[in-house]
């Protein structure tokens, strides 16, 4: 097995809102690499989640980053919200924007890292002339929505892809795996080539023992010495 330190990125999306300052200092203490708010809007997804003011509260009590994973309706005007409120890096769909271009352009000037995601039905063919402009992609491997789901493993196809396209063109965005990350798919997904893993439930979950979910996925890896 390759030896790497995986980069794992808890989705508050699962975690207890009542707990949630507990939950995302623990997570931070046992090695996430970063923070993933999945932001819903009841429109471009059923469910409504955080806003703004969350992120703001969040980045009080943490140094890791923040992700903003964008599902909504209109990302262009949420992007602005959550770069005021603090997001280190900003994860729009593809599929809920106009016009990629414009948006990547404004995120850029804001200097925060920007990232599209694509939906399971989305290919790589559909965001392949983005690549060279945003920091990272990510494939979700559930659809867009609610935590819980199983890997659609046929999605992973995707990493491969994107991976050629990387290497053929020296680009250097980073691949992030969304949805269904598990200990059973978690060494499969960072072997097949993702950089970054968000994991909701297996790490937020009634266990409330996020110190024994962290370890677990982590040993499940021969960590190489940062
Ligand atoms: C779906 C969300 C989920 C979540 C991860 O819209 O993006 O993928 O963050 O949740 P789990 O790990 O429970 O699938």
């Amino acid at each position: 097995m390759k030896k790497i330190f995986p980069k794992i990125a808890p989705s508050i999306l699962a975690a207890n809102p009542l707990n949630l300052e507990r939950d995302v200092k623990e997570a931070e203490k046992n090695g996430a690499y970063r923070i993933s708010v999945d932001v819903m809007d009841g429109h471009f997804v059923p469910d409504i989640t955080f806003g703004p003011s969350v992120v703001s509260n969040l980045k009080k009590i943490i140094d890791i980053d923040i992700e903003i994973h964008l599902m909504v309706d209109n990302p262009e005007l949420q992007s602005k919200f959550f770069i005021d409120a603090g997001a280190d890096v900003i994860t729009f769909h593809f599929e809920s924007t106009k016009d990629n271009e414009d948006l990547i352009r404004y995120i850029k000037q804001r200097q925060i890292r920007v990232g599209i995601a694509i939906k399971p039905e989305t290919q790589v063919d559909d965001i392949k002339k983005y690549l060279s402009e945003i920091d990272e992609i990510t494939v979700m491997t559930v659809v867009p929505g609610k935590g819980g789901q199983s890997l659609i493993k046929t999605c992973l196809d995707k990493v491969k892809e994107l991976i050629k396209i990387r290497e053929d063109h020296g680009l250097k965005f980073l691949i992030q795996i969304d949805g269904g990350v598990k200990k059973e798919n978690i060494c499969s997904v960072f072997e097949i080539g993702a950089d970054i893993a968000v994991v909701g439930t297996a790490i937020f979950n009634e266990s409330n023992n996020i110190q024994y979910n962290m370890k677990s996925l982590f040993n499940l890896f021969e960590i190489t010495e940062l």
